[in-house]
């Protein structure tokens, strides 16, 4: 007999996974609490804190009293601030009133999902995605479309992908630039194309997750497809916030843009759930938008300097397989070349969630398999951690693969 609790919840919470994040957080905290020392490439967050100036304008929000609740979209200096930063960074024409504060992007993803999906509307996503979407849209009653792309096409969606996805039933295209997991980072030629695509099927919306948009390295530079196709505007929410690009994951804002609509129908769920963003978080953020923006470029250059040492030393690992991303502040590996191998124990790894659990255990070096992404036979491995850590982490890899027997496949390693 089913026991009280199970009858308890929903039947659509039986389509959703908990986040692999989190899961390889709990095992690099077992891993470590068993005593075990661990190099962590699981974090999807910046390792530096929050800049001085930014503490201090939340610290001094506390104190002067801002502790009450807010309005449910935001307060206006925020909503100034951040369409301010729309137009002047992303060249995006928004007003204030066309931007709702939430409680960090996934909230504000989340809050869009809920406010627009009906059961069965499909949303596209591509593979490899960052891993909330499918959930997120399963949550909403939606049919998350995965359309998966590899490195023949630097993890990026193509045109041609994107039609055939496009359904009468598609409510959303999905798309996240620079990418979590992949750092892929689209061209404005290539955003175009996808525009062109979007323009011939009116009934799709766009929503760009924009939260990397700092973090871009050599050559590459972010543009938003809204401000790129701005006939668009009128059916995309631009998805950004504070926690990647100021040190600011814990304090937990996030905004969208869009029309006004559907900033409105969002503000109503706020106002019927959290009510609205921490008061002293809003001011905070305020600072950060307003305030000197060197902090970005300095953490920038310690990103890009960090990516390059990791990918020279996974390049010298037989196996693994990475180009360097254009963005983000991770790298997305091939490991099929080490699918079929055997471990000194005498087991195979028969998929990358084997080479993750094999090279946390035995390595110490905590990874996420590339499946929870979408895309097997990859881990992903965050840069953002020391150098320092970087080095010892890669050596440990290393030396964990010359302990592998490799398969015959494993000589020609296969595109994955
Ligand atoms: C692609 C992407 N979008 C959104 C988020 C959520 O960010 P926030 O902390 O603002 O909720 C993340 C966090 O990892 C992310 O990787």
């Amino acid at each position: 007999m089913p026991d009280a609790s199970t009858q308890l919840l929903a039947s659509r919470l039986a389509s959703v996974k908990p986040s692999p994040s989190m899961a390889a957080k709990a095992l690099v905290d077992a891993l470590r609490a068993a005593g075990r020392t661990i190099v962590d490439f699981t974090i999807g967050e910046p390792d530096f804190p929050t800049p001085p100036h930014i503490v201090a304008a939340g610290v001094q929000a506390l104190s002067s009293g801002q502790t009450r609740y807010t309005g449910s979209a935001g307060i206006a200096p925020l909503r100034q601030a951040i369409a301010a930063k729309l137009a002047r960074e992303n060249g995006l024409a928004f007003t204030p009133e066309q931007v709702v504060v939430g409680t960090g992007a996934k909230h504000v993803i989340y809050n869009a999902l809920a406010a627009t999906l009906n059961e069965g509307d499909e949303v596209i996503v591509p593979a490899p995605y960052w891993v909330s979407y499918p959930d997120m849209v399963a949550l909403h009653g939606g049919k998350p479309v995965i359309v998966t792309s590899d490195e023949r096409t630097g993890f990026k969606l193509v045109p041609e992908a994107l039609e055939r996805a496009i359904t009468p039933r598609t409510r959303w295209l999905v798309l996240n630039s620079p990418n979590n997991p992949t750092g892929a980072v689209y061209s404005a030629a290539e955003l175009q194309a996808l525009g062109q695509v979007l323009l011939r099927h009116p009934h799709v919306w766009l929503m760009t997750d924009e939260i990397y948009e700092h973090f871009v390295y050599g050559g590459a530079q972010h543009v938003s497809l809204v401000a790129l196709v701005p006939e668009l505007a009128s059916r995309s929410l631009v998805v950004n916030g504070m926690s990647k690009a100021y040190a600011m994951t814990g304090w937990r804002i996030g905004y969208g843009a869009g029309p006004l609509p559907l900033v409105k129908a969002m503000t109503l769920l706020l106002s019927q759930s959290t009510s609205c963003a921490a008061a002293m978080c809003q001011a905070a953020a305020v600072a950060a938008l307003q305030g000197p923006q060197e902090c970005i470029a300095d953490t920038r250059l310690l990103y890009a300097q960090r990516r390059d040492r990791m990918v020279e030393l996974l390049a010298r690992i037989p196996g693994i397989r990475c180009a360097p991303p254009d963005g983000a502040f991770y790298v997305f590996a091939s490991v099929a070349g080490l699918i079929g191998a055997t471990t000194p124990a005498g087991a195979k790894l028969t998929n990358d969630v084997d080479a993750m659990m094999y090279f946390s255990q035995v390595a110490g070096v905590a990874t996420i398999d590339g499946t929870s992404y979408g895309l097997p036979a990859h881990l992903r491995l965050s840069f953002a951690t020391p150098i320092a850590q970087i080095e010892a982490g890669c050596a440990a890899l290393s030396g964990a693969v010359q302990a592998l027997t490799l398969s015959h496949s494993n000589e020609e390693p296969s595109h994955a």
